[in-house]
């Protein structure tokens, strides 16, 4: 067995259905295989490009995300990541450790974030970040040099993990992409363990003028974005059981965060 592949061990541990032959050849476990095509949107196909995955942490994100969560006043990167470790439950940079946890990072890209909740699992803790995309996780497993971090290629909207696998759940910059958010969501809540922690950054609509969901209607249609009002991800997880349900409001992103029951 390779490092790479013994280093998978946990991984394959926590799927429901392991492959018999894990195809770990690029680095991440690869549950897809080469003939799999993610839904051909337009939001979907750039995700695919080899460009994207360069430019993403450096210039797309920042300069994107700061924008649409009200830049200078939002919350920068580095607080994001606070707030996503703090909501999470998990422990702080150079604060005294909580227990080791395990985290899934859903739809990682190129494991910005996957990165920053990997600070916070403690010793021994693990953080698995999930993505369909091949370019994104190229970039992810070349960044990412923790033995605490591993990637996995799969469907976010088809969960491959075991029920009640994970402490913690994050989907960061990711539900608005998915042909099926709330089937998504549901998989999500099946893979966090009773007690476990769901924090969603994703797409805001700006206010409830007709002109607002026209146009955000206009482009799910046109690109594939989704855009969801105010209390459509907190009225989703209370349907669901969560309990604890925050959220931060920002001009053109939301961030909900819930504890499963
Ligand atoms: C904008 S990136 C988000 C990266 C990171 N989470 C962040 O907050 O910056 C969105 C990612 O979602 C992934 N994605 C979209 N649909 C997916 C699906 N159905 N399954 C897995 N990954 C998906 C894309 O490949 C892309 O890497």
């Amino acid at each position: 067995m390779t490092d790479a592949s013994s280093r998978m061990d946990r991984v394959l541990d926590l799927l429901r259905d392991p492959p018999a032959e894990p195809d770990v050849s690029a680095g991440y476990l690869d549950l897809l295989g080469p003939s799999a095509k993610p839904s051909p949107s337009l939001a979907q196909s750039a995700m695919q490009s080899a460009f994207l995955p360069q430019i993403y942490e450096r210039v797309w994100r920042p300069i994107g995300f700061n924008l649409a969560k009200g830049w200078p006043i939002g919350p920068d990167t580095a607080t994001e990541h606070a707030m996503a470790r703090d909501w999470l439950g998990l422990s702080h940079p150079g604060y005294a450790a909580r227990p080791p946890a395990t985290v899934l990072d859903v739809a990682c890209g190129p494991g910005n974030v996957t990165r920053a909740l990997a600070q916070g699992v403690g010793r021994d803790g693990l953080v698995i970040g999930l993505d369909a995309s091949q370019t994104m996780l190229t970039r992810a497993v070349a960044d990412s040099t923790g033995d605490e971090i591993r990637y996995v290629r799969g469907d976010a909207v088809d969960l491959p993990f075991s029920d009640a696998s994970f402490d913690a759940v994050c989907c960061f910059g990711a539900l608005y992409l998915f042909d099926d958010p709330w089937t998504a969501v549901d998989g999500m809540t099946r893979v966090l363990k009773p007690g476990g922690r769901l924090v969603i950054l994703t797409s805001r609509r700006p206010g409830p003028l007709p002109a607002a969901r026209f146009g955000t209607a206009l482009l799910r249609r046109t690109t594939g974005f989704t855009v969801f009002g105010d209390r459509e991800i907190t009225s989703a997880l209370s349907a669901r059981g969560f309990t604890s349900i925050r959220q931060r409001r920002y001009p053109l992103m939301q961030m909900v965060g819930a504890r499963r029951p």
